[in-house]
């Protein structure tokens, strides 16, 4: 195939602009459609049908639009349910998702003690739990849920200012210790976490691996991409102007608007969702 593809990368919000820039490195040459869902964030507090809904109206609306070769969930919390409706519902569209790290960070682990850091929805799905059964046996994994740092991260891209006392709070029983081990892996298992990545780093109280699956996740995407016969993707071409929607309708200022330049994201209005 000689053209580019066109690549849907989806979230509630601005989380997946993590894992956005690790495809966008690998493949800077594509059509890049960004959609953050932020008309209902935060994903992690909405019941389970409701968030299979949303995610279908919206990717309805967006796939129609867009005509996406691949489409990308870059949310924990929508991927660790959503994808086989969103497969069966259109079969003939690769979906690649975003689902905790917990099988390398369990294999690189030397303590055997990790912990997985998600919101409350992908905590408490059967999806992990069960990647940690499968992967983790031989761990002790806490697993913990977050209500405010997506929010919070989510606040500290559109410029608000971060409460750092707020973040150890919520990062504090990642870290575990007991007979002289302690925890040396934490899974960011929500896409906004690597945004406040150098806040983590600073308030951890000992030094951890963060795991952010960003480069496994555009390692996948290339790998789909190549068996859908585009040639692969090169990281030195130049990028070419991508969409960002929001379908909260907020425009994007201060650093936000930056990231979305650096990135080369336009601010695309976002279609009428059907819910
Ligand atoms: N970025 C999303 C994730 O990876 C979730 C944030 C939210 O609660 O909407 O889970």
């Amino acid at each position: 195939m000689t053209r580019d593809p066109v690549i849907l990368v989806f979230d509630s919000g601005l989380g997946g602009l993590t894992v956005f820039a690790g495809i966008a490195r690998l493949r800077p040459r594509a059509d890049y459609v960004y959609v953050a869902d932020d008309a209902v964030f935060p994903y992690g507090r909405l019941e389970e049908p409701v968030l299979i809904a949303r995610v279908r109206a919206v990717l309805e609306a967006m796939i129609g639009q867009a005509q996406p070769d691949i489409v990308v969930i870059a949310c924990n919390t929508a991927s660790t349910l959503v994808l086989p409706d969103l497969r069966a519902r259109w079969p003939e569209i690769p979906f690649v998702g975003t689902v905790p790290a917990v099988k390398p960070a369990a294999m690189q682990s030397r303590t055997h003690m990790i912990s997985v850091l998600a919101t409350p929805g992908t905590v408490a799905r059967d999806y992990t739990r069960d990647l940690i059964r499968d992967y983790a046996a031989h761990c002790e994994v806490a697993l913990v849920g977050s209500r405010r740092l997506a929010p919070i991260a989510e606040a500290f891209m559109h410029g608000e200012a971060v409460d750092e006392a707020e973040i150890a709070r919520e990062i504090a029983p990642c870290f575990v210790e007991a007979q002289g081990r302690r925890t040396d892996h934490v899974v960011l298992a929500c896409t906004h976490y690597p945004l406040l990545l150098p806040h983590f780093e600073r308030l951890a109280p000992w030094p951890v691996e963060f795991v952010d699956p960003a480069p496994a996740i555009a390692r996948r995407v290339e790998h789909v991409l190549s068996e859908r016969g585009f040639a692969p993707g090169d990281h030195a071409a130049a990028p070419r102007l991508g969409a960002a929607v929001f379908t909260g309708g907020r425009e994007a200022e201060g650093p936000l608007a930056r990231l979305l330049q650096e990135r080369s994201l336009v601010q695309q209005m976002a279609p009428e969702i059907r819910t």
